[in-house]
C-alpha cells in the first residue's frame, strides 16, 4: 500500500466513512501504515478517509511525534457530548487543510466509545485537548472538515486564499 493524505478540496474528504465490521489484516496494515504517516506529518490525529480510505477508523496521539507515548487506534468511535461541561474554542489546524489554522467551538468533554484494534470495547470519558482531537477526527468520518465550523466570512477568506495559491502554483 501507499498512502498519501489527500488535501481539501478532495472529494473524499466530504464522504460519510462506512462502519469497521470485522477487523481484517487489511485494517491492520491500514493502522500501520496510518501511525507513522502521522507522526510524520507533524500531527496528533489522522482519520482513514484521509489517506482515500472511507472508514470509520482514526489513530489519535496527542502526546505528539516527539514523545509518542499516547496512541490511541479506535475503531468505530462514536462520541456523546457532554453538554453541562460546556463549550471550549481552540486553535485548530489539519492535515489535510494545509497552511490554515483557525479557531473552532467544541464540546469541553465527550464520552467516547470505540473498539481498539483487537476488538475490545473502549468507554472513557475525554476532555481537554483529547475531547477536541476526537471531534475533530470523528468530524471527519462524516465528511466534514474544522473549515465547516468557522463562520462565512473566515469560510470565504480561507477560499479565497486558497484560490490565490492555487494560481500562484500554478504559475510556477
Ligand atoms: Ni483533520
Amino acid at each position: 500500500m501507499s498512502l498519501k493524505i489527500l488535501t481539501y478540496p478532495n472529494p473524499l474528504l466530504a464522504k460519510k466513512s462506512e462502519p469497521i465490521t470485522e477487523i481484517t489484516d487489511e485494517i491492520r496494515e491500514l493502522v500501520n501504515e496510518m501511525v507513522p504517516m502521522m507522526y510524520d506529518a507533524d500531527g496528533i490525529g489522522l482519520a482513514a478517509p484521509q489517506v482515500g480510505k472511507l472508514l470509520r477508523l482514526v489513530v489519535i496521539d496527542i502526546s505528539g511525534p516527539e514523545k509518542r507515548e499516547d496512541l490511541l487506534v479506535l475503531i468505530n468511535p462514536r462520541l456523546t457530548p457532554i453538554p453541562e461541561e460546556g463549550m471550549v474554542v481552540g486553535e485548530e489546524g489539519c492535515l489535510s487543510v494545509t497552511g490554515y489554522r483557525a479557531n473552532v467551538k467544541r464540546y469541553a468533554k465527550v464520552l467516547l466509545e470505540a473498539e481498539d484494534l483487537e476488538g475490545n470495547p473502549i468507554r472513557r470519558e475525554a476532555d481537554g485537548l483529547l475531547a477536541v482531537c476526537l471531534q475533530h477526527e470523528v468530524d471527519h468520518l462524516d465528511g466534514k472538515l474544522f473549515i465547516d465550523r468557522i463562520s462565512r466570512l473566515k469560510r470565504g477568506m480561507f477560499e479565497m486564499k486558497l484560490k490565490k495559491g492555487t494560481r500562484q502554483s500554478q504559475v510556477r
